[in-house]
């Protein structure tokens, strides 16, 4: 006796939203302009809270600026919460950078003769390796200044402490480079973000270039300010 058979082939799974949008490189685009808001804001607030370097101690004789950090460290769910969004966004925002980096470069195998950019800047053609950069700084900062392992004299929670004895020497010199990447890489990149939100509309887009170069230089100064601070032992703990 045979029995027939039949093979049901099952059908390919569909891609979800997100399968859709990794597969587009307008839909790479997309995701990172919004890890780059997450990113963006990441370093304001980060900035913000370092600010307390120079607002001295409380009332018990306490610094500030380690008040804030007990404060964070105490409160896990804010903490591990702002980790784990930080290190989706930073490694979407690096990955879809890279590939989309590739995917122009496989697009021009041979480099033009000779090029001349119009229209373009500094920031804007560096934008791979400023974020190279500052993604090998912000490894080295968290083995200096979190982790702890990468710096000479680590005291854990004392932030006034590792901030004024490890930003010095070769440190110094690291942080300054990186703060300056850091400017250049927020100055096409907010630009970038906010004139795909005002797209085509070339009035709004002059406005943005120059608001973007304002704020990207006031964080990138702000950041400086602290090796400098500390080189000029304006900083103390
Ligand atoms: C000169 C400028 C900077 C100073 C003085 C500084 C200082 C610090 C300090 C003291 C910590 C440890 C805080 C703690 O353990 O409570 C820290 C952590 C961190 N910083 Fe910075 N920072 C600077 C710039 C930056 C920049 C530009 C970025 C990002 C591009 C960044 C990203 C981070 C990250 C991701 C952490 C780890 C936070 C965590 O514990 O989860 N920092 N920083």
């Amino acid at each position: 006796m045979s029995v027939a058979t039949k093979t049901i082939s099952a059908a390919p799974p569909s891609p979800s939203r997100l399968g859709i949008l990794w597969g587009s490189a307008i839909g790479k685009k997309f995701l990172m302009a919004l890890t780059g808001i997450l990113l963006s804001l990441f370093v304001l607030g980060h900035l913000l809270g370092n600010l307390q370097l120079y607002f001295g101690k409380d009332s018990t004789g306490a610094w500030l600026i380690n008040n804030y950090a007990k404060f964070l460290h105490n409160n896990v769910p804010l903490l591990w919460g702002t980790r784990l969004v930080m290190g989706v966004s930073v490694l979407v925002h690096a990955i879809a950078g890279i590939q989309l980096y590739l995917a122009k470069q496989s697009a021009r195998p041979i480099p033009y003769h000779e090029k001349q950019s119009v229209n373009s800047t500094l920031p804007s053609r560096t934008m791979i390796w400023s974020g190279v950069l500052i993604g090998g700084f912000v490894v080295y900062h968290l083995l200096h200044l979190t982790v702890g392992s990468a710096h000479p004299d680590f005291v854990p929670l004392d932030v006034m402490h590792n901030v004024s004895t490890g930003l010095r020497g070769i440190a110094a010199v690291v942080y300054l480079i990186s703060m300056v990447a850091l400017g250049f890489h927020l100055r096409h990149g907010l630009y970038s973000l906010f004139s795909s939100l005002g797209a085509g509309n070339p009035a709004i887009s002059k406005n943005v270039f120059n608001y973007a170069a304002v704020v990207a230089t006031l964080i990138a100064l702000a950041n400086i300010s602290f090796p400098l601070a500390v080189l000029a032992g304006l900083v103390r703990g």
